[in-house]
């Protein structure tokens, strides 16, 4: 092998040198994007051309030939493998992109010029491998031309060599290069699964737009984009065989050593924990930084995963306590100068992890004592029950691999064939559940009304009343019956209606049906079965059967105030967007006539500030009177949008968009909601936050109100804002001054109280004093003084010794305070010499006040239940003291 002596670059050198070189041929530099895609049909980034899409499909043009970036992606595919030496979730790809402003010839020219010339990567020549796809006839010429030899260049098929970001959007045949690290490792070619040809740059030559049905239309225009997996070529170029051994990962891998006291390269399985840790702690370190919470379901879910995948192989190797944070601050350490939001996260970064961190510990302490108890128990050898194997991971949510390590670690093996076969049970209960629950909805009236009827058509978009609606079905107590008369409840399905069935948070409209003389009180209105509207009303006045043609009737004030109260908590999604951060995503919501209440991902509560600034942009929003639009598109038109859409959630074909604002400069919110709003957001009138408390663990909850009930809400406090004022007898505008001067004058009254007490207390010192009885050697102080606290009876006879001025002397006082009492005996060095012993005092006279305590010769105190027993206890002090 030749070249060995190729040069050394750092990640941060190499990183820089590439986007400079792509910066001298023209392209732009981009920042990367967050790991949250604007895309919403990508869970999380996952190449650089994730926020190009829009100029590879021709919606947007760049001005410049090209783009170039270093983009953060994750790649969730193949979790379970990290831990080999390869793969990694998060990682950082760089790349250089075109839409029709360089061809390929000239990204296959650059490509080589940058890898091979001494100013970059500089590396051998001999070493480099190109692969083709199939076809591409010219690519392979291409490289010839770069002086690559036909010997180094192959061709591969549709998995290697075609590429795509996903089932649907651009995608184009590409190239990769392979660098040889040598005889000594595995492999005999490019795109085998050995480690001897490392794949490092793939170039993807972008020219089709895949579709739902399969086809691929040409795009616009020939695109290039190329993606170098930085961590790969640090390896490479810093001599190393593996990903982790690069420079960064390899100092995140030294902390786990420090942390465990274990050794890189001392066993498989500890070399596999501290890459999994090295992984892990950098994806989530990043994931938080761009605003993901833990939770359970996409993005939220991935990072819930990686964090406790990464604290339990902390735990296989040994570590204790929380640890986590000493990583995401190493990642920190590293990578901030190229990403500082993780700087300016990083209190954020750290609560999030510790908290999650403490709620997983928690799970693994108590399955793991459960385990201890187990294997304390088991005769040596015997192998661990799979039933408690099985246990400690349905109930206690214990990994079975941890379970497995600390009962090998105590010379147990673990009987996997019975967890197996219960975690088989357990599957085909689900499963079996799963179907009666199925079957339990098929044979329920709506899901076999839903396949007699047609869908109950909405008339509530534009009209409140419809006078020509027919009844289809009346049930009663989950049975169909052909009429229902006067005191019935019975539930109503028409074949259109105005009323709104309740869904997405919104609660069903109420109001009247009438046929003829017959009147019935619609209760409430829910949606059954997907596609009906069900009115459960009450029959008020003659009968009703089905045929009969109805007017129906919403009531219109309340609905007027769901409106309201729906278009403001839009508002509230976008303001929260925009204050908190784009992490925030609703977690439920309930819009009702007299309230409205939004929960949502956040991971701590808001300040007063961030409340204050969120309304005040609600109400100008409301004040900007912009008109509401709706439109119905087709969902693939709806995700071009930036419209907000629960992800993962079901939409039908065809979705309804409601925005505020008609021209796009003024549109502040947009989501895909089925619900009804006001026609102009002054409608709403006025919006007022009333609480703010949390519902679980990064789920925050607001509730507020609009309209009359805002109205109805200020104009209570400031109610109790008169009152106060008349309390304090001040104007309205005077009560904080009032207040503030309040609290000054009680201050100076306090101070005063509490001289007038110490000089209370100093008179009390001089009257003891000069009552005191004259002992052979000291004089003695018997005293029940008053006012004093437990806590002040020493300076009460610091105060006597002063006044004593050098005599010898001793005391004992006894104060009270309700029902408590206090006694105190103390004594100067002579006086004890003389004979005075306080602590032999105290225990004989602290019985008299139920109480216990105890000292020293020079000082003893007592504090007793019984404040009744004082004089007796002075009394008992004077017998015992001979005066
Ligand atoms: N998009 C391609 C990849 O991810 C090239 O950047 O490999």
């Amino acid at each position: 092998m030749t070249g060995t002596d190729y040069k050394t670059m750092t990640t941060a050198q190499i990183r820089e040198n590439f986007l400079q070189f792509f910066e001298s041929k023209g392209c732009k530099r981009y920042p990367s994007s967050s790991l949250i895609p604007d895309d919403p049909s990508l869970l999380l980034a996952n190449a650089g051309m994730n926020q190009f899409k829009e100029y590879y499909q021709g919606i947007k043009t760049m001005r410049e030939i090209g783009a170039t970036s270093c983009q953060k992606c994750l790649r969730t595919n193949d979790i379970e493998n990290i831990g080999d030496a390869r793969h990694l979730s998060f990682f950082e790809m760089l790349g250089n992109f075109s839409f029709g402003g360089y061809t390929k010839a000239q990204a296959i020219a650059w490509a080589w010029e940058f890898i091979t010339s001494p100013e970059h990567l500089g590396l051998p020549k001999d070493r480099l491998y190109v692969t083709v796809f199939t076809n591409d006839d010219e690519a392979c010429e291409l490289w010839q031309e770069q002086g690559v030899d036909l010997s180094h260049i192959s061709r591969l098929g549709e998995e290697d060599n075609f590429w795509a970001a996903g089932p649907t959007g651009p995608c184009g045949p590409c190239s990769e290069i392979y660098f040889d690290q040598g005889p000594e490792f595995e492999g005999e070619k490019p795109g085998d699964d050995g480690d001897r040809y490392l794949e490092f740059w793939n170039l993807v030559f972008t020219q089709f737009d895949r579709q739902e049905d399969g086809s691929m239309p040409e795009l616009p225009h020939r695109n290039i984009d190329t993606g170098m997996g930085l961590e790969r070529i640090a390896a490479i170029m810093q001599h190393q065989g593996s990903n982790y051994e690069g420079d960064v990962l390899r100092t995140l891998i030294a902390v786990g050593e420090k942390l465990s006291n274990k050794r890189y390269h001392e066993t498989a399985a500890t070399d596999k924990s501290l890459r999994i840790l090295a992984d892990h702690a950098r994806a989530c370190t990043f994931m938080i930084g761009d605003g993901i919470l833990p939770g359970n379901e996409g993005r939220g879910y991935v990072l819930r995963r990686l964090l406790r995948r990464a604290i339990y192989h902390g735990r296989l190797l040994g570590i204790r306590g929380e640890f986590m944070r000493t990583y995401t601050h190493e990642v920190m350490r590293l990578m901030a100068t190229s990403y500082p939001q993780l700087t300016e996260g990083k209190d954020r970064i750290d609560a999030i992890v510790s908290a999650e961190e403490q709620r997983f510990c928690a799970t693994l302490d108590a399955g793991e004592a459960l385990l201890n108890k187990e294997l304390a128990q088991l005769p040596s050898g015997k192998p661990l029950s799979g039933e408690v194997a099985f246990k400690l991971h349905d109930t206690y949510g214990f990994p079975i691999d941890l379970t497995c390590e600390i009962a090998e670690n105590a010379q147990h093996p673990t009987d996997m064939d019975t967890f197996n076969a219960l975690m088989e049970d357990q599957k085909a209960r689900a499963r079996a559940q799963a179907n009666r629950d199925a079957w339990g909805q098929a044979n329920s009236i709506w899901a076999s009304l839903s396949d007699e009827l047609s869908e109950t058509e909405f008339l509530g978009y534009t009209q409140n009343s419809c006078d020509d609606a027919r009844v289809l079905a009346l049930v009663r107590d989950g049975a169909l019956v052909p009429s229902a008369s006067c005191g019935d409840v019975v539930d109503v399905i028409l074949d259109k209606t105005p009323f709104y069935g309740e869904r997405g948070g919104q609660v069903g409209d109420t109001g009247t049906l009438r046929c003829g003389e017959s009147v019935l009180h619609v209760d409430d209105t829910q949606h059954q079965a997907h596609i009906l509207i069900v009115h459960t009303c009450t029959v008020q006045k003659g009968s009703i059967a089905k045929g009969d043609t109805v007017s129906a009737q919403i009531d219109v004030t309340r609905r007027e105030l769901i409106r309201r109260n729906h278009t403001a908590t839009h508002l509230l999604q976008a303001a929260l967007k925009q204050v908190l951060g784009k992490h925030v995503s609703q977690a439920g919501s309930l819009v009702a006539p007299d309230r409205l209440r939004f929960d949502f991902t956040h991971f701590e509560a808001l300040t007063r500030d961030q409340i204050d600034q969120v309304e005040a942009i609600v109400n100008r929003e409301i004040f900007a009177a912009e008109p509401m639009v709706t439109r119905v598109v087709p969902l693939a038109e709806a995700r071009k949008t930036d419209a907000i859409a629960l992800f993962d959630e079901m939409y039908d074909a065809d979705v309804r968009i409601v925005q505020t604002g008609s021209s796009e400069d003024a549109v502040y919110s947009r989501e895909l909601c089925g619900g009804t709003h006001v026609r102009n957001t002054a409608d709403i009138g006025y919006f007022k936050i009333i609480s703010e408390t949390s519902v679980g663990s990064n789920v925050r909850r607001l509730e507020a109100l609009t309209s009359c009930g805002a109205y109805e809400y200020v104009d209570a406090k400031l109610s109790e804002l008169g009152q106060l004022a008349s309390m304090l007898k001040c104007r309205e505008d005077d009560v904080l001054a009032r207040v503030d001067q309040l609290k000054s004058s009680l201050s100076a009254a306090d101070k005063k109280l509490k001289a007038a007490l110490s000089g209370s207390s100093s008179d009390q010192v001089s009257s003891a004093v000069s009552s005191a009885y004259n002992k052979s050697g000291y004089k003695l102080v018997i005293a029940h003084v008053q006012h004093v606290e437990a806590k002040d009876l020493r300076s009460m006879w610091d105060g006597i010794r002063q006044c004593m001025n050098q005599t010898p002397c001793a005391c004992v006082l006894a104060s009270s305070t309700g029902e408590k009492a206090a006694l105190l005996a103390a004594a100067t060095d002579d006086a004890i010499a003389a004979g005075f012993d306080a602590a032999q005092v105290i225990k004989a006279i602290a019985g008299a006040i139920a109480g216990h305590g105890g000292g020293k010769a020079a000082m003893a105190q007592a504090g007793g239940t019984n404040a009744q027993g004082i004089d007796d206890a002075l009394a008992q002090a004077r017998t015992l003291l001979n005066v």
